[in-house]
């Protein structure tokens, strides 16, 4: 890490408004234009603040008043703030899915950067996909970068009890299908799960990827447990504002402190978390953007050795307002220091180990201590067989534990619209112990990966009293969902991967402890069916989706495109 301060007239900025010629002209006139003096800017950092709020987007609906709490730190630091909107990426409402669309905003995020005259910038998201595609975007730019992260929202209420999101969505549903709740119970529910502006309150992909993104360095301490709604929430905006400053005067970039012990830490809170497997494909996209190699099996290493000890939902019983009345992040990570690499660098310029010293842990039901772990170790498992050569992932402490060894007759269906159809047949030829098959619901097939793999029951096993099935896909799966889901089978079927070739009734054995995932149908026959196999037709003639279909990796491999991976220089625009 440099120590040396930068000159203003080495700030990139500088070529855009530093030279007494045409252009220098130019943008110095039309920044006249829009109200500013040569005093407001000349010689300061120029501070991109990338913000994603939209109508939209619920989760970032405070996003303008908090652009101009981060826009106060900036002023006050000596910086000149330029908000810059970017796409939105908002959960409920994009579809197929916002996973088709995490790359584009990376894209955007990088060239925004490049193109405009940024020294530094702030990254404002939270709703799921949006924090790794505003990283990876900042990772691939590398100027300095700090993430200012949503907050959750504060916790559901129906009749005075706790809702989570996401979590409570998927349980209620199962009951109103049973037939156990009233659909004026269920419009109840409706009015009261989200209340508030913020990220979904659970341990979904939104609150495990922002505190993924706090252990990997890349915001201020304690940044991403604070409720949305609380003014603290404001206030770190504000400091966030006058960080990244300080961060361009010190030319302190992302791939300065980026580093594998810095993705060691991230999963390593992840897992501690029971955050979603979501985490798994971004953070070896964000690694594969930092130049730092990343596999699925350093997840599974970890997980062997990392206690989880969030009692959040969907693993355990509070939410994220309560995590951070009991410490947040700092005092979860402050609980496993002895997991973590300390002495890993941050946005803030300090360690990991001075920014969680003095962390405190103020409710053990909600942090808990070691020995009483919610799960010992083992949280998230990698499995691998002739069924996901690749990998496919599971959270076995999701699931029934009867289902972690498992065998069954394979129910197939061949899209997400066959399952719909005929999920709940009477006629379905289905039982507790057969094993329910998504094929087409990888990053190519569906396409984008959506959030399937929760896979439904089906409703005459409901009535049964059936709560848990082993369901396998291509598909990732919502971070608020729980169940014996094996997801992201790679290579996913849309491309042949052995999950295309299974047909109802072959045996699937599943095999926690061993992480095994076979099917049980001898060699010659799965060679015959691979021989019969036909690649089935693109999606998309043009557009974003025939670039996507073009390049997007597999789901081991971080679904990015394969022409944004690596740290191959791009040359600043030239400016004529
Ligand atoms: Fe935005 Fe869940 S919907 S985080």
């Amino acid at each position: 890490m440099t120590t040396r301060r930068k000159r203003p007239e080495e700030l990139r900025s500088y070529r855009w408004y530093g030279k007494s010629d045409l252009r220098g002209f130019g943008h110095r006139s039309r920044t006249a234009q829009m109200g500013y003096s040569r005093e407001d800017y000349l010689g300061k950092p120029v501070i991109a603040i990338v913000n994603t709020w939209s109508d939209i987007n619920p989760c970032h609906a405070h996003f303008r008043q908090r652009a101009e709490e981060v826009k106060r730190g900036i002023w006050q630091a000596g910086g000149f703030p330029v908000e810059m909107p970017a796409i939105t990426l908002s959960e409920p409402f994009q579809k197929p899915t916002t996973m088709l669309y995490r790359n584009l905003l990376a894209m955007e995020t990088e060239e925004l950067l490049r193109s405009y005259p940024a020294d530094g910038a702030v990254l404002m998201g939270g709703c799921d996909k949006t924090t790794p595609a505003l990283v990876m975007g900042a990772i691939s730019m590398n100027i300095p970068a700090i993430f200012m992260p949503a907050g959750p929202m504060l916790r559901g209420d129906w009749r005075g009890k706790l809702l989570g999101s996401g979590s409570d969505v998927w349980k209620y549903w199962a009951e109103l299908r049973a037939g156990t709740i009233t659909e004026q119970t269920w419009e109840e529910i409706e009015n009261g799960i989200a209340r508030t502006y913020g990220h979904c309150m659970t341990m979904g992909t939104a609150s495990t990827m922002t505190s993924a993104v706090e252990a990997l360095g890349f915001t201020l301490p304690g940044a991403a447990s604070i409720p949305a709604a609380d003014s603290r929430h404001a206030r770190m905006a504000s400091e966030t504002g006058r960080r990244v400053v300080e961060m361009v005067w010190e030319d302190l970039k992302p791939r300065d402190f980026l580093e594998a012990a810095s993705f060691d830490n991230a999963i390593t809170a992840v897992l501690a978390l029971g955050g979603s497997t979501n985490a798994l494909v971004h953070l070896i996209a964000l690694a594969r953007r930092a130049g730092v190699p990343l596999a699925l099996d350093r997840f599974d290493e970890l997980s062997r050795r990392t206690p989880l000890i969030a009692n959040v939902r969907p693993a355990g019983k509070f939410l994220m307002e309560d995590f951070y009345y009991a410490g947040g992040l700092r005092a979860l990570l402050a609980r496993i220091r002895d997991l973590l690499v300390l002495d890993a660098r941050t946005v803030n310029g300090t360690t990991l180990d001075e920014n969680i010293a003095g962390a405190e842990c103020y409710n053990d039901e909600v942090i808990l201590p070691r020995e009483r772990a919610l799960v010992a170790s083992g949280s998230l498992a990698v499995l691998r067989g002739n069924l996901a050569p690749d990998g496919a992932v599971i959270k076995p402490a999701a699931a029934e534990p009867r289902l972690l060894q498992h065998a069954g007759p394979a129910v197939v269906f061949a899209n997400y619209n066959d399952m719909a159809a005929r999920i709940d047949d009477p006629d379905l030829r289905v039982t507790a112990d057969s094993v329910i098959v998504l094929q087409n619901a990888g990053p190519l097939g569906a396409p984008g990966m959506p959030e399937w793999g929760q896979l439904p029951i089906p409703k005459k096993l409901l009535a049964q009293g059936v709560r848990d099935m082993l369901r396998i896909s291509d598909a990732r799966m919502s971070g608020t969902s729980y169940g014996a889901c094996v997801l992201h089978v790679a290579p996913e079927s849309f491309v042949g991967g052995p999950l295309a070739l299974v047909r109802d009734g072959d045996l699937i054995e599943l095999d926690v402890t061993a992480r095994r995932l076979q099917l049980k149908v001898d060699d010659d026959e799965l060679a015959r069916r691979r021989a019969a196999w036909k690649k089935p037709p693109q999606k998309f003639e043009r557009g974003f989706g025939a670039l996507y279909q073009q390049h997007v990796t597999q789901a081991n491999e971080g679904c990015d495109f394969d022409f944004l991976e690596g740290t191959t220089p791009t040359p600043d625009p030239e400016i004529h």
